[in-house]
Order: C-alpha cells, then structure tokens, then sequence
C-alpha cells in the first residue's frame, strides 16, 4: 500500500475498502458522508443538493475537530466533504488527517472562496476535488467522480497488496528453501540464483556446467534439452567425486517457466545429497561385510558339522558295531550248562543285540543329518533323495516328492551345502508346522539361474509374520542365498504354501 495508515484504523480502513470495492452501497449500506461544516445553512445547503446524487447516503455532519476525529475512530466514512475555514480548525488540518489515515479515501474541500495557490496546494495535499459553495450544483458530479477515482485506485492498491502478499510469501518459501534455487536458460547459464548457502561459488552468469564434475555434463545437457521441449518435468542425479578438485552429489529437479505459450526459462533445483550417499556407501560396505562375515561363520559351523558327522560315524560307529560284535560273539558262546540254565540270559543278549542295531541306525542319522557323507561323497542329487527317502520313512503324515530338472552334480560345494540345508529346514517346517499331506521339492535350472520350489498343501502361512519371525529358520534360509545374488519369495494361500529361491550360478 502506498498509503501511510494509523494502525488503530486499520481494521476500518479494510471496512471501507472492500466496500469500494465490492460496491455493495445500497438502502441497507448507504454512502456513509462526513461533512465538516461549521455553519448550519451551509451544511443544509450542502445536504439539499447532494440529494440530486442518486445514490443510497447518509450524510454526518460535525461542526469542529474533535468530533470530526470521534467520527474515524467509529467508523471510517466513505467520503469526506469540508469547509476551508472554520473557527479553531482548517480544512487542511483536516485533509492531513485523513490521508494520515487512509490514503485514498475521498475528500472534497467546500469554500466560500478560494484562490488559485490555495486550491492547487489543496489538490498537493491529497484533496480530490474542491467545489465553492455558490456553485454546489457541482457537487453531486464532484462526488461521484471522485468516487470513481478512488474506487479504481482502491483496485489497483489491492491489487498491489494481493501481490505484495504473494510475492512475500514465495520469498519466504525460497528463502527457507533447504535446497539453491536457480532459474538457466537453455545454454545452462545461471540468471538467477537464491543467495547460496551451500555453494557460494554458484553466482549468475556462471553456467552450471562450471560447478559439476565434467562426467555429468551429458546427463545435464540432455535434460535441459528435454525439459525445453517436452515442457515437462524432469528429475535426475548428479554423481560428484571425493577425489580433488571436491565435487558435491546432487538429486536434481529441471522444470520448465512458460511465457507466451514458449519456454522462456528452466528452473534448477539441485538437492545436495553427498552426505546421504556417503552414509549409503558406508552402510553397503557394512552390509557386504557383515554378509562375508555371516558365510564365513556358515562355512564354519558346516565344517564343524562335518568333523562331528565324522566323529560319530567313524569313531562312535565303529565303537558300537565292535560292542555289537561282541554281543554276537557272547550268544554264540553262551555254551553248555550255562545257555540252558539261563534261556533269560539268552533272551537278555538278543535284547542288547536288537538295542545296539537301534543306536547304530540312530548314531547313523544323526551323523547324516549333521553332514551328509553322500553330500561330499555322492554330490547334491543322492544327498536330496537320501534326505527325502528318510523324510518319508519317519513321517507317517506327510508324502515328500523330489523333482529334478537339472544336472545338479555341477554346483560348486557350497551351494550344494545351501540348498540341501534349505531343503533340510524347509522340510522341517512343513513336518512341524504345516500339517500337510503332501510337500513337493523342485529344482530347476534356466540358464545361469538356479530355482528352487518347496511346496506344500498345508494350512498356509501369514506371510509378513513368517518373514518378520524371530526365529530362524526362513531368516537363515535367506541369508544364506546372499552370497550368490539370491532372490527369496514366499507366499500362501488355504491351499498351502510356497517358497521360491533364485540364484545366479556365476557372478555377472
Ligand atoms: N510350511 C509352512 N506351513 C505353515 N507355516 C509355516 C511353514 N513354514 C514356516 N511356517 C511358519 O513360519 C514361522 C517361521 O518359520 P521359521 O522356520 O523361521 O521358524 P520356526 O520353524 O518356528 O523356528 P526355527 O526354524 O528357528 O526352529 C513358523 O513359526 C511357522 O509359523
Ligand atoms: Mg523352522
């Protein structure tokens, strides 16, 4: 607003500007006019010829300057009409006032008589009119055209304000801006750059070209080029370098300001997020470690597994078949007076014999579940049937089916080791959990892609609750297929439940 304002009036001022502006004087909203007037004929003169002005009025009359004052500090008028000359006030103290008020609110001067200087230092000091009082005929047309007048300039300073306004805020929005804000043209030239926080060096007239690192110059050309001619939006990354000269990692967005229909300029907003990819770059080296650091603890556990398969198989097998042998060589020489005395004793040897046939097969399976000695010796294929042949053997409830469409012998060892142990706990879980009658094991090969599919026609599964278990069985199952870029899903249905697992049999 150009217009100085008392802010005590300020709520009055926007009463009566809106008023202006929404033209709502009517019989219910009548133009509400000050006259400040000291003698009595004259402001009934004054009233009786501004009835000729045809619009809704009512018309204050105050007669000195403290009730001209009382009257703003009411209600703004919407027009003021007042005498030069009165006796402790004049009508250019009065003038003063008002535009120290309000600075387009009508004022028209009424006087016996005026000269030409005091008239134009009237009009310097913001009166819009003067009429003398033996030609009030003018009045109603000097009313309304001043009525015009400030209408139109109300418009025009609201107007003024609306944009003020809009601009401010934009400005705010700018400035609190986490990102630099440029407009370039189509050669990348900066035109305007919001004062730089993160890069002082980024000044107009420079190109963007000469703040990043030369590799990304393509990828900045290309999308300038695009959002000039599709008009549209674009998005893409700035890689930077950590090696000297330093330059920054940005997430850009390019977008296209349209004058007359054409692109004039783009704007550039380059999102600094070196630091977040410096964290990334940490976190992923973190991860790659922590997964070397999880295959190796795998592998050993493995290699473990294995010397105690071996242990039991070798050492306590062998041990109990020799006591076994023993026990035969006792039935055997269990001669004479002390076999037919004792038919106990006999049936006491039998029994022993049938205990030790008992741990022998348990000490068996128990070494085979630890390391499969087919695993090493036999390969992948024998190991599964085994695996599965035993499965059906001790569960009465569940039918496990093998379907093979590959040559598995290929694998190299350890991812041998993975899927038979993925086998070996799936299968666990079905027994324990899924209550099915029937499991299918499929493995296929499609090129350098290995799948493998266990199924069941069990009661399914939550499948979010399963993957965010704390236990570990699905967790090991997928962290063991990391190593070989190794894709795990699983899904369920009242039909049963699914697993699949992809790995990639050579590194790209
Ligand atoms: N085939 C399946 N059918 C139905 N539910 C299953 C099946 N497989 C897994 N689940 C569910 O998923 C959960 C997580 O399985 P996971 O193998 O991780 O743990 P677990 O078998 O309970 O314990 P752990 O394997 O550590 O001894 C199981 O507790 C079970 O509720
Ligand atoms: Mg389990």
């Amino acid at each position: 607003m150009t217009s100085k304002c008392h802010t005590k009036y300020q709520h009055l001022k926007d009463d009566i500007l809106s008023d202006f502006l929404n033209e709502d004087i009517s019989a219910s909203n009548p133009l509400r006019i000050l006259l400040l007037e000291d003698s009595a004929s004259d402001a009934e003169l004054i009233s009786y010829n501004l009835g000729d002005l045809q619009i809704p009025c009512i018309i204050e009359h105050v007669i000195n300057k403290e009730e001209f004052q009382e009257k703003f500090a009411i209600r703004f008028p919407h027009l003021i009409i007042s005498d030069y000359q009165l006796p402790q006030y004049t009508g250019k103290e009065a003038l003063v006032f008002v535009r120290e008020m309000c600075g387009f609110l009508p004022f028209i001067m009424c006087t016996g008589r005026i000269n030409e200087e005091t008239a134009v230092e009237c009009i310097k000091l913001g009166a819009d009119d003067y009429v003398l009082k033996d030609d009030l005929v003018r009045l109603p047309s000097a009313v309304k055209s001043a009525l015009t007048l400030k209408t139109n300039k109300a418009q025009k300073d609201k107007l003024n304000l609306d944009l003020a306004i809009s601009e401010a805020n934009l400005r705010a929005i700018i400035n609190n801006s986490p990102s630099n804000i440029y407009t370039i043209d189509k050669e990348g030239v900066i035109l305007y750059s919001t004062k730089s926080r993160v890069n002082s060096s980024v000044s107009e007239g420079t190109t963007v070209f000469d703040h990043t690192h030369p590799k990304n110059h393509n990828t900045i050309r290309k999308n300038i080029d695009l959002s000039y001619q599709l008009q549209q939006d674009v998005e893409f990354e700035i890689e930077g370098s950590e090696n000297l000269p330093f330059y920054d990692w940005y997430r850009c967005k390019m977008g296209p300001i349209i004058k007359d229909g054409e692109v004039d300029k783009l704007v550039f907003i380059p999102h600094l997020i070196t630091d977040i990819r410096k964290a990334n770059v940490e976190l992923k080296s973190v991860n790659d470690r922590l997964n070397q650091l999880n295959s190796h603890i795998e592998n050993v556990r493995d290699e473990e597994k294995k010397k105690i398969a071996m242990e039991i198989h070798d050492q306590l097998g062998q041990e109990l078949i020799g006591s076994k042998l023993g026990l035969y060589w006792l039935k055997q020489n269990l001669k004479g007076d002390l076999a037919q005395k004792s038919n106990e004793l006999n049936q006491k040897v039998d029994d022993l014999i049938e205990l030790s046939t008992q741990v022998i097969n348990t000490t068996r399976r128990i070494a085979y579940e630890l390391r499969p000695v087919v695993l090493d010796d036999l390969g992948l294929l024998a190991a599964l049937e085994w695996h599965i042949a035993n499965y059906n053997k001790f569960r009465e409830t569940t039918i496990c089916e093998l379907n093979l469409n590959c040559d598995v012998e290929e694998f190299e060892k350890e991812i041998s080791t993975a899927i038979y142990r993925i086998v070996q706990e799936a299968l666990t879980n079905i027994d324990k959990h899924a209550k099915a009658s029937h499991a299918y094991v499929k493995l296929n090969r499609h090129q350098n892609k290995l799948e493998l599919t266990i199924s069941d026609n069990g009661k399914g599964l939550d499948v979010q609750k399963a993957l965010n278990s704390k236990s570990m069985g699905i967790f090991g199952m997928q962290e063991r297929i990391k190593n070989w870029d190794g894709d795990f899903s699983l899904s369920s249905s009242p039909e049963g439940t699914e697993m699949k697992i992809t790995i990639k049999l050579t590194k790209d």
